[in-house]
């Protein structure tokens, strides 16, 4: 007889069996301080300091950052090596031997940095969105990272609010569209595939509604309007196969996301049958009592775990207190085992118990020719030309060109917040890239302003500025009172405007600015995020017309900060309001109301001329279809990119409803001369929104169609839903 301990029988190992099966049996077996081990999240794990912890199984995820707004600060980057040795503590010390999760925000690319998500949403195109979440998971698996913070869905028509520079717009259908985009990129069909991440819609809900825009802030927001706009992409991340979300930081109506018992329980997981994870955000459950509703932290998990938060993220009021919060009869077991069985459902479905480590010998992560095509794609339909009076394109042939201004030479800057493991070295810099196509044709300034940058400027034929916005001025934690562009970038601006030469100024921002005077003194303005590794190659080929720009705004500019919020989800109000006359019906007394730039704007270097829209029905039966068609014709001299845009109001609703929602669009490529019948199938649903009540509803009555190339230039057809139609 030896003295071997039997080999402890895990069935739950068992990949064969179904993964509820496999949670039970692991259920079955778990102890409720390895339960409650399950709900916990670190930040950045010590293998070390924190092995005896993982044995313990009392961690059972960690995410890597260096703090907690760590969007614009560099970090040390993932340690694949500590990932492992962390992993083993678990997987072969601990009890039952769960694996941990290692999370970190991988946000529009990991090394090979696409343009910010405000620039993807630029796009209009699900398929670019997709193709950034492959090569962002396929390089952070390399880095041990098997899940993302992303993608964020916050509608918002806030541009002080920093975070605007990464969400997805201002629409529910764009936002929803692009986020289930991402999703399939990040996640694929099967994410225990080994280049697959999980991905986490957030921030759950209505963060992008914040007072003021004051990162944070309350929320004050009827549930009707958070129907009707701000779930509506969460449910289409849902229905996309998003395994997490990830609560909100602000409260809503007086109730802290992270105790929203209705919206997360009720909604979320009830309503919508969401069976993923809900993670709080970083100590989002400890802040309840900062928030004024818990008296202390054993109150604040209490409400959390109540509301449906599964796992706390890097706070620790689970892992201190919800043992003795459920012996004492406080709170159910049921309410813990249901966030375990989602903790656990998640780690079976990415295939952690089967694959453990990360750690993939001689893997490089490196930019690629084929991951930097994506993230040069990305770029270029990322750009926005929002004015052109005929200097666009440059011809790359004739004629001096003078590039200054403060992006010049930037490369890290030009990456865009969250981007913790991009690199500035790996950018190409729009001064080197411009200099590659012009050579001596192109002077380039330095970034400081000065009059030998006026003198340069005045022998040029034309002048490129690089204006905006440095990244650290957007993302979390960055809000401003102030969208105009920054300090002193006006004066360079009128200076070299004051030459009377032909002038183009080009607009690095993350968020929506007043750039009234900019488009008042440029005659052409090119609006183009934070593009990411590929800015100044993406740059120069829009300018010299390799690539024909083909971005729409995602979000409404407005006028002025004052003008703030200006935006498509605008509803019709007792008084009516029209642009034309609307200074004479009282809403402001110094200043007209409608965009400075509206949303779905973009041009091309061609002209696009739109027919009226004819739909194949006048009447729409509540759950049929109809088929509206559209022509384009490009009656330019070059080829296009067309964002054909479909928009519809709802005149007569038990709830008002916005003058104008974006529904759907086509990217449609032009040929100069050709016409293109474009066909929509509309279907009743697109029409569907919550009344009264809050149910769902489909009323009789006109639906009014639009279509056009931004949401102010549209052309109407009229249709009637109508029951036995
Ligand atoms: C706080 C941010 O709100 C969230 O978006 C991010 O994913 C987490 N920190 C983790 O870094």
């Amino acid at each position: 007889m030896t003295d071997v301990p039997a080999l402890p029988v895990r069935p739950w190992l068992d990949a064969t069996r179904p993964v509820e099966e496999r949670i039970d049996l692991l259920m079955a077996e778990m102890t409720l301080a390895e339960k409650v081990g399950q709900t916990h999240q670190v930040a950045n794990i010590d293998p070390d300091a924190d092995a005896d912890a993982i044995a313990a199984g009392r961690i059972s995820s960690s995410l890597y950052a260096s703090g907690p707004t760590g969007g614009n600060e560099r970090d040390e980057g993932v340690l694949v090596g500590n990932i492992d040795a962390a992993q083993r503590h678990a997987v072969e010390r601990s009890r039952l031997g769960i694996p941990l999760l290692f999370g970190r925000d991988v946000i529009h690319g990991h090394r090979t940095v696409c343009p910010i998500p405000l620039g993807i949403a630029a796009s209009f195109d699900p398929y670019i969105a997709e193709q950034i979440g492959e090569v962002a998971a396929r390089e952070a698996v390399v880095d041990g990272v098997a899940w993302t913070f992303t993608p964020m869905v916050d509608i918002s028509e806030e541009p002080r609010w920093g975070r605007v520079a990464e969400s997805l717009g201002e629409t529910p259908v764009l936002s929803g569209r692009l986020a289930a985009g991402l999703v399939r990129g990040f996640q694929g069909d099967d994410p225990s595939e080994p280049d697959r991440l999980a991905a986490c819609a957030k921030h759950f809900a209505g963060y992008g509604l914040a007072a003021g825009g004051r990162d944070y802030d309350t929320v004050s927001v009827g549930e009707n309007t958070l129907r009707n706009l701000h779930l509506r992409p969460f449910k289409a991340a849902v229905d996309a196969g998003v395994m997490t979300v990830m609560a909100a930081f602000n409260d809503v109506d007086g109730t802290p996301m992270h105790a929203h018992e209705h919206l997360i329980r009720g909604v979320l997981k009830g309503e919508w049958g969401f069976d993923g994870m809900v993670v709080a955000d970083w100590n989002g459950v400890g802040q309840l009592v900062n928030a004024g509703v818990a008296a202390d932290l054993r109150e604040a998990a209490a409400l959390a775990i109540r509301a449906g938060v599964d796992l706390d993220m890097c706070g620790g009021a689970y892992l201190a207190h919800l043992e003795e919060l459920v012996r004492s009869g406080e709170v159910e077991l049921g309410l813990v085992d249901d966030a375990v069985r989602r903790v656990l459902r998640l780690k079976f479905r990415l295939g952690l118990f089967e694959r453990p480590y990360a750690a993939r010998p001689g893997a490089s992560n490196a930019p690629t020719p084929e991951s930097r095509a994506v993230a040069l794609r990305a770029a270029q339909a990322a750009h926005v030309l929002v004015q052109n009076d005929g200097v666009l394109p440059l011809d790359p042939s004739a004629g001096s060109v003078l590039l200054s201004g403060a992006f010049v030479d930037e490369g890290e800057a030009l990456l865009g917040t969250w981007t913790l493991d991009g690199r500035g070295e790996d950018v190409a810099r729009p001064g080197a890239a411009l200099r590659e196509r012009l050579g001596d044709r192109l002077t380039v300034a330095d970034g400081r302003f000065s009059d030998v940058t006026l003198q340069q400027a005045r022998r040029a034929d034309t002048s490129v500025l690089l204006l905006g916005e440095h990244p650290s001025r957007s993302g979390e934690a960055q809000s401003v009172t102030d969208i105009r562009l920054p300090h002193g970038q006006l004066d360079v601006l009128r200076a070299v405007a004051g030459l009377g030469k032909p002038l183009v100024a080009v607009v690095y921002t993350g968020r929506p600015l007043d750039l009234s005077e900019v488009l008042d003194l440029a005659d052409a303005v090119l609006v183009v995020w934070h593009p990411g590794v590929e800015a100044g190659t993406a740059l120069a080929s829009v300018l010299l017309g390799d690539v024909e720009p083909h971005g729409r705004l995602p979000m409404t500019f407005p006028l002025s900060t004052g003008h703030i919020p200006t935006s498509t989800h605008q509803r019709p109000t007792g008084r009516l309001i029209r642009a034309d006359v609307d200074h004479e019906e009282g809403r402001y007394i110094d200043a007209l109301t409608y965009p400075r730039l509206p949303f779905g704007l973009g041009l091309s270097y061609t002209e696009v001329d739109y027919a009226a829209p004819t739909a194949s029905s006048s009447v729409l039966s509540p759950d049929g279809s109809v088929t509206l068609t559209v022509t384009v014709t490009n009656t330019g001299k070059r080829p296009c990119r067309e964002v054909v845009q479909l928009y519809f109001r709802d005149p007569v609703a038990e709830v008002t409803r916005p003058l104008v929602e974006l529904t759907d669009w086509a990217l449609v490529d032009l040929e100069p001369g050709q016409a293109r019948e474009v066909t929509f199938d509309v279907q009743a649903e697109q029409f569907a929104y919550a009344g009264r009540d809050l149910t769902t509803r489909i009323d009789e009555g006109d639906i009014i169609l639009l279509t056009g190339p931004d949401s102010a230039r549209l052309q109407s057809v009229t249709i009637t839903m109508k029951k036995d139609s």
